[in-house]
């Protein structure tokens, strides 16, 4: 039954998506409305640091805040309210603070939430050194690509009998087609050369085996772009070691998890790296990868480089690519002079600070 719930679920999000690198909207003088969730912890100060800088580089944008609720919705069972995702539904863009999910409150997650209802199906995270901001490797410039909505995060778990439990990892060649068209879409339309599909297939010969065969038959009809399959261990192996060996990788979800974080590690951590979820009917809502650090919240400690650079994303999503570039120069320009850095970075300024900086190098 849940089995069955779930697949018809999916099914319903199988419309084509919209280019990343297309937009959708003119780039008129005509504000464009996009959905902002600030998000919890740290969230509504980062949210702060995007409008001011945004405001100072005098972007288009019109943003529609959206909070998370305090009760249950009854249409989403989660507390993000129906109005949120509609908003999301009719902008067909926005942009997302980290979400807290209360544990053991009964309800769905809100990331999960969101990811269903909207049709997230790809999660796209490019992880690229930043210049001035030295790590141990100079040279990462890599995009993950992760399927966003089944394998083991299709939630269908139970106990057999007392002692053994049972989780269904679920493969479809519909998901799996999709987020393999996308990621070959993806390095086609920006310019990369190769992608490699991440997988365990020599194991879980049904599941990965299916994902590598919709994977291949992709690559068929992209001959420009070079394909090749890397068994997960060996690709963790392989990316700690140089990480210039890849440029595009697909995988499902579970390892698409682990290794987008592991990238992120590559190139100085979780509060560096933005992303974008790609959505049934050309939605795009552009997501901080970190959660909501409440451990500094309220502190005005937070770096705000991810969730800025995931609203650079959105803009060049939107074709706003002079307000994306100003913007992303002006902070690298911030990162790399070392003068104003948070302490994630090693640094001691504030989330006001930084933000600041960026605006006077915008
Ligand atoms: P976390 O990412 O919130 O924090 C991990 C560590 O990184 C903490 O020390 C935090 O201070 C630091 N950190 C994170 N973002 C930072 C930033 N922008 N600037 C400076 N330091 C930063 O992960 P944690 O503690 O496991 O999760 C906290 C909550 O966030 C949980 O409720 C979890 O469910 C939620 N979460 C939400 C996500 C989302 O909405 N996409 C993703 C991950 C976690």
């Amino acid at each position: 039954m849940a089995l069955a719930r779930f697949l018809r679920g999916n099914s319903t999000i199988s419309r084509a998506f919209a280019p990343l690198t297309q937009s959708l909207f003119s780039t008129s003088a005509t504000p464009i409305t996009a959905t902002f969730f600030p998000g919890d912890g740290i969230g509504p100060e980062i949210a702060d640091s995007v409008k001011q800088i945004f405001n100072a580089a005098e972007v288009p944008i019109e943003w529609e805040d959206h909070y998370v609720g305090t009760e249950v919705d009854p249409r989403t069972q989660s507390f993000l309210t129906s109005e949120s995702l509609d908003s999301v539904r009719r902008n067909k863009v926005g942009l997302k603070g980290p979400m807290a999910t209360p544990i053991g409150k009964g309800h769905r997650s809100l990331n999960l939430t969101l990811r269903k209802e909207l049709g997230l199906f790809a999660n796209v995270r490019p992880c690229i050194s930043l210049p001035g901001y030295k790590t141990r490797y100079d040279n990462v410039n890599l995009v993950t690509i992760r399927e966003n909505t089944e394998g083991e995060y299709s939630g269908l778990e139970h106990q057999v009998v007392r002692g053994v439990v049972e989780s269904l990892k679920i493969i479809t060649r519909q998901a799996s087609m999709r987020v393999a068209e996308y990621a070959f879409h993806y390095a086609k339309a920006n310019g990369r050369q190769r992608v490699s599909a991440i997988h365990k297939a020599n194991i879980m010969r049904k599941t990965d085996g299916l994902f590598l065969k919709c994977c291949r038959e992709v690559a068929e009809k992209y001959p420009e772009i070079e394909y090749e399959e890397v068994i997960i261990d060996n690709c963790c192996m392989m990316l700690v070691k140089n990480p210039a060996l890849f440029d595009v990788l697909v995988m499902p979800n579970l390892y698409g998890d682990i290794i987008s974080d592991l990238c992120a590690g590559l190139i100085g951590g979780l509060g560096l790296t933005p992303s974008c979820n790609i959505g049934e009917d050309g939605i795009c809502l552009a997501e901080a990868v970190h959660g909501s650090a409440p451990d500094i919240a309220g502190k005005n400690l937070a770096n705000p480089t991810a969730v800025l650079l995931s609203g650079v994303m959105m803009l060049r999503h939107l074709n706003l690519n002079s307000q994306a570039d100003q913007i992303h120069s002006a902070i690298l320009k911030t990162i790399s002079d070392g003068k104003y850095r948070t302490g994630d970075l090693g640094g001691t300024s504030t989330t006001s600070d930084f933000t600041k900086a960026v605006c006077d190098n915008l």
